[in-house]
C-alpha cells in the first residue's frame, strides 16, 4: 500500500486505482465503508417492493416492479462482490451479520402502505440512488467500480422513469393525487436524509481528497431537490422546499433536520433536531429490519435444503 500523500499526488495526475497495492490504508478503508453502505442499501431495498406488489394494479406493472427487484439485486451483487476482491468474507456479511450492523437508510426498514407509496419510493428515493451512484460513477478514482457503474446507472435511470410515469397516471384522479401528496408529504424528507449530515458540520472529507466521490452532501442534495422538484411541480404536487435565486439554492420551508414520529408516520415540523439525533435514528434502523434480514436467512436455509434434496 501507499502513503496518502502520495497516491493524492498520483490521483491528482488521473491516476486510476485497480489494486489493493495501488492503495493507501484510508482508501481501503473509505472505499469498504462505502461499497458495505452501497451493498446494504441495494440489498435491503428489495424488500419493501417486494411487500408492495400486492398493491400494484396491473399485470404489466408487476412484472416491472419484479424486473425492479432483480436490477437492485444485481447491483447489490456487484458492490458485495467488489468487496469479496477487497478481502472482506461477504458471506459472514450478509448471513451472519446482526441485522442491526446492516447499513442501509431508515427508510428502507420501513413497509409502505399503498401504490401511490410504491412509485413515489422510485421517483423520489431511486432518483437520491441515482444521484449518489452518478457522483461515484462519474468521479471515483476506483476502476472496477466505475467501470461496473454504466450498468447501474442505465437501470436506475429506468427505476426513476417507471415511478414518474406511474405517478403521472395516478394523480389524475382526485383520490389518486391526494395518496400521492400524502406519500411526498413524509418521503421527500426521507430522499433529503439520505445525502446525509449538512456540509458546515463535516470535517473536510478524506473521501473527496481520495477521489472516491466528487460532489459533498449538500451539493448532492441540492441537485436531488432540482430534479425532484421539477418533476413534482410538473404533476402539481406540493415540496416543502422553494427556490432562491439569491442564493441559488433550494431553501427548506421548516426547519431541517426535524423529528420523525414513527408510530404516526409523519415528520414532526415543530420539532427541529440536530444531525446527530438523525444518525442516532439511522442507528437504531427501522421497525422491519429484522424481519427482512430473516427473510433473507431463511430464503437461505430453504433453498440449501432443496440442494441437499436435490430438487433445486
Ligand atoms: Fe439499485
Ligand atoms: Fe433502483
Amino acid at each position: 500500500m501507499v502513503s496518502n500523500d502520495e497516491l493524492m499526488h498520483k490521483l491528482a495526475a488521473g491516476f486510476v486505482v485497480e489494486t489493493e497495492q495501488d492503495m493507501s490504508e484510508d482508501y481501503h478503508r473509505l472505499l469498504i465503508q462505502t461499497l458495505t453502505i452501497t451493498a446494504d442499501t441495494e440489498l435491503i431495498s428489495i424488500f419493501s417492493i417486494l411487500d408492495a406488489l400486492k398493491y400494484v394494479p396491473t399485470l404489466n406493472r408487476r412484472l416491472t416492479e419484479l424486473a425492479i427487484i432483480q436490477d437492485e439485486l444485481g447491483h447489490a451483487h456487484i458492490a458485495y462482490r467488489l468487496l469479496k476482491h477487497l478481502g472482506v468474507d461477504v458471506d459472514a456479511l450478509i448471513y451472519e451479520r446482526d441485522a442491526s450492523e446492516f447499513r442501509n437508510p431508515y427508510l428502507m426498514d420501513l413497509k409502505l402502505q399503498n401504490y401511490a407509496e410504491l412509485l413515489t419510493l422510485h421517483a423520489l428515493l431511486d432518483r437520491a440512488g441515482y444521484v449518489l451512484l452518478g457522483d461515484i460513477f462519474h468521479h471515483t478514482s476506483y476502476g472496477p467500480w466505475k467501470r461496473a457503474l454504466t450498468k447501474v446507472d442505465a437501470e436506475e435511470g429506468f427505476h426513476v422513469r417507471n415511478g414518474e410515469s406511474g405517478l403521472r397516471l395516478l394523480v389524475k384522479t382526485d383520490e389518486g393525487r391526494a395518496a400521492v401528496q400524502a406519500a411526498v408529504d413524509w418521503m421527500f424528507v426521507m430522499g433529503l436524509d439520505f445525502f446525509g449530515m449538512a456540509d458546515h458540520l463535516k470535517k473536510r472529507s478524506l473521501q473527496l481528497d481520495l477521489h472516491l466521490k466528487g460532489e459533498t452532501n449538500d451539493q448532492m442534495r441540492q441537485r436531488w431537490m432540482k430534479s425532484t422538484v421539477r418533476f413534482l411541480d410538473s404533476i402539481q404536487i406540493r415540496t416543502p422546499v422553494h427556490w432562491d435565486p439569491e442564493q441559488d439554492a433550494y431553501l427548506y420551508d421548516f426547519p431541517y433536520p426535524c423529528q420523525w414520529d414513527e408510530a404516526e408516520r409523519r415528520w414532526r415540523f415543530d420539532q427541529p433536531i440536530e444531525w446527530s439525533q438523525v444518525l442516532s435514528r439511522f442507528k437504531r434502523h427501522g421497525p422491519y429490519r429484522r424481519e427482512y434480514v430473516q427473510t433473507l436467512r431463511q430464503g437461505r436455509e430453504t433453498y440449501q435444503k432443496l440442494l441437499r434434496e436435490g430438487v433445486a
